[in-house]
């Protein structure tokens, strides 16, 4: 049984999921939480679950490999279930430096202190969370299926598919026992709004301009955060070491219509009248080598291990948005960086 279970990046959007999911479903587990707390993480995300015994926050960086090597020596994980990156692609195009930082080098420690701690390694488990961005992107038709060959585009995606492809050469080179998931664009409660759906939701709320890039023609696969959750629960206990699992909804939008729905949705709820928020959408200068369409084709994880999502994406999404309009402090405060001072003044690196 895999007990001491390191999650890194479980201060995150999906990396809270994670912790919450299995702190709650498996009371005999240990999860270490290790996270760096970048602007991107919050302690505030994890508040029901941290008081559990079954719980521990580490303050950390995976980059830095004499306090990961330490980490491993410390706690004897028996598994890694790994999350932290740079995740956001607007950023990846300012700064792509930290993601080659973060995403490549990050991993690779990692997997080097897996290495050299697992030394047998039958009972161990190194479980890469990714993306469906590695493929590239679509044209009209088609699926990104795991035999489609790795093309990213943009240097979050080129990062991400660096880390994948480490993670792979560990499994050949070293035989460690690896399991790597691709997945979709997720939504649900505690993302950070720079992402498209929490921020036009806080942007509709604020009755702020909703910047859509281009013609908003641009096609995303939209999964629950909370199945996306549930899924790699699954993948972590019955996946086959060394395959890989694509992660999807089959729930294609086209951007525009997205924002056009979450706008019809909020009117309602915010009792304004039908058309006003849409009166916000403002088309703005396209990102970049902006990415057309994704999309996933998620049989192999239906048909090997039984997982489906659970929710209507009209159904998530209303809980999306209600989640937004009951916690506009944590918005507010994530965006002003108030979580991330209140919990520097209490974590030292170690
Ligand atoms: P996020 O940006 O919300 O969270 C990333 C977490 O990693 C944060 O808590 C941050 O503090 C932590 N972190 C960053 N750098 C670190 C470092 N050097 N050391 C330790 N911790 C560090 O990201 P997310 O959206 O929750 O994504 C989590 C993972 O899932 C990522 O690997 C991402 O590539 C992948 N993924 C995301 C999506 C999506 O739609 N968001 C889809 C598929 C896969
Ligand atoms: P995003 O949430 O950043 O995810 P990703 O780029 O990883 O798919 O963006 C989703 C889509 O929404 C993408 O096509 C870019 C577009 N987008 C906008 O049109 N406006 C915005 O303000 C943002 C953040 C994204």
């Amino acid at each position: 049984m895999k007990k001491n279970i390191l999650v890194t990046g479980g201060a995150g959007f999906i990396g809270s999921h994670v912790v919450r999911l299995f702190v709650n479903k498996y009371p005999d587990y240990k999860i270490i939480n290790l996270d760096l707390l970048t602007y991107a993480g919050n302690l505030e995300n994890l508040r029901d679950v941290e008081k559990k015994s079954n719980y521990e926050f580490v303050k950390g960086d995976i980059t830095d490999e004499s306090f990961i090597n330490s980490l491993f020596d410390d706690y004897k994980f028996d598994a890694v279930i790994h999350l932290a990156a740079e995740s956001h692609v607007d950023r990846s195009i300012i700064d792509p430096l930290s993601f080659i930082r973060t995403n490549v080098l990050g991993t690779g420690v990692l997997l080097n202190a897996a290495r050299r701690q697992w030394k047998e390694h039958s009972d161990k488990l190194f479980y890469h969370v990714s993306t469906d961005e590695v493929y590239g992107s679509l044209g009209e038709a088609g699926f990104f299926t795991e035999e489609t060959p790795y093309d990213p585009r943009s240097p979050y995606s080129s990062s991400k598919a660096g880390s994948d492809h480490l993670v792979k050469a560990y499994h050949h080179t070293y035989h460690l026992p690896v399991v790597i998931s691709n997945c979709s664009n997720n939504y649900g409660s505690h993302q950070f709004p720079e992402k498209l759906i929490p921020l036009m939701i806080n942007n509709i709320i604020k009755k702020k301009p909703l910047p859509v890039y281009g013609k908003g023609e641009n096609v995303r696969d939209w999964l629950w955060v909370e199945d996306h959750a549930r899924a790699i629960d699954v993948i972590f206990h019955n996946g086959k070491i060394g395959e890989t699992y694509n992660i999807g909804g089959f729930n294609e939008w086209k951007n525009i219509d997205l924002v056009k729905l979450l706008c019809s949705v909020m009117d309602k709820k915010l009792k304004r009248a039908a058309g006003e928020s849409a009166e916000l959408i403002t088309y703005v200068k396209d990102r970049a080598g902006h990415d057309q369409r994704y999309a996933i084709d998620a049989t192999k994880l239906n048909k090997d291990l039984g997982w489906k999502p659970s929710l209507q994406f009209e159904e998530g999404l209303d809980k999306t948005v209600d989640w937004y309009l009951n916690n506009t402090n944590w918005s507010d405060n994530v965006l002003s960086g108030a979580y991330q001072e209140y919990y520097q003044q209490q974590y030292v690196l170690r």
